[in-house]
């Protein structure tokens, strides 16, 4: 089996330095895609569509990065672990359970999440939440991402890593903050109807990415794309 080369794979996927970023975070997003295009395997979760480099590039990006940006969506479905790095989670509702393992199995070596949410949605809030992570208000009625980041970036985590889903996904392109995404191509077919991009009414015109790294390991591609040519330094 051939092994990947863990130095090759660092300075591949590199981030910036801060001068060079266009506004106060720098924004990569990492996504698993089977070759017809589905972010699911079929038990419905991303899991099963990973292979060694998958693995690989999930957890150097995590190291490589400030801050882990989650949907609710996606914390809710994958059950996120707590992290020993920094976890924010974008709820516009806060409908999270208290059996969600991100609240029920974390220890002193982890970091406590942040939930980025509104504040109609925190006037509400139950007192378990409020014991269990730090709530942050981006808004009156929706979460606006820009604030989201900029709160983050506030916080000294300028380098986001979102790790989807992909109706966050969708979101952070429409609001023009996405810089790159990582997005790793495993050899299956699966069917599935879950998709990297949830608008049905499509983007016109296209937004167009840039490849700056691709690297084949057992059948698994690994890709890196700019969102904008004049960030690719
Ligand atoms: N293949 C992969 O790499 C990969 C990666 C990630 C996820 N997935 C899969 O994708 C699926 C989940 O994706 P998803 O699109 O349903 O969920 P998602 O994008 O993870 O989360 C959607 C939820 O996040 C919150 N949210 C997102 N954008 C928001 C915004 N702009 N303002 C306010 N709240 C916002 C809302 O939470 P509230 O409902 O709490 O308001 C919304 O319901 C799962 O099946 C997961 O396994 C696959």
């Amino acid at each position: 089996m051939a092994t990947l080369d863990q130095g090759a794979l660092a300075e591949a996927y590199a981030i910036p330095e801060p001068d060079q970023w266009t506004g106060p975070t720098w924004l990569r997003v990492n996504f698993v895609m089977s070759l017809d295009g589905a972010i699911v395997g079929p038990e419905g979760l991303s899991r099963s569509l990973g292979t060694e480099a998958d693995r690989t590039v999930f957890h150097l990006a995590r190291r490589l990065s400030d801050v882990v940006l989650v949907g609710a969506g996606t914390l809710r479905a994958e059950d996120y672990r707590p992290s020993t790095r920094p976890l924010a989670i974008v709820s516009g509702r806060l409908d999270l359970a208290p059996t969600l393992r991100v609240f029920t199995d974390h220890g002193p070596e982890h970091v406590r999440p942040m939930i980025l949410t509104t504040s109609t949605a925190l006037a509400g809030a139950p007192d378990w939440l409020r014991a269990e992570a730090d709530l942050v208000d981006c808004g009156a009625d929706s979460v606006n991402l820009l604030v989201a980041l900029d709160r983050l970036a506030e916080c000294g985590l300028g380098r986001v890593l979102c790790e989807g889903g992909p109706a966050l996904f969708t979101d952070l392109l429409e609001a023009d903050r996405v810089d790159e995404l990582l997005l790793t191509i495993v050899p299956q077919l699966v069917g599935s109807p879950e998709h990297l991009v949830n608008r049905t009414g499509g983007f016109t015109p296209p937004l167009r990415l840039h490849l700056s790294e691709v690297i084949e390991h057992e059948g698994t591609v690994l890709t890196r794309y700019r969102a904008r040519e004049s960030r690719a330094r």
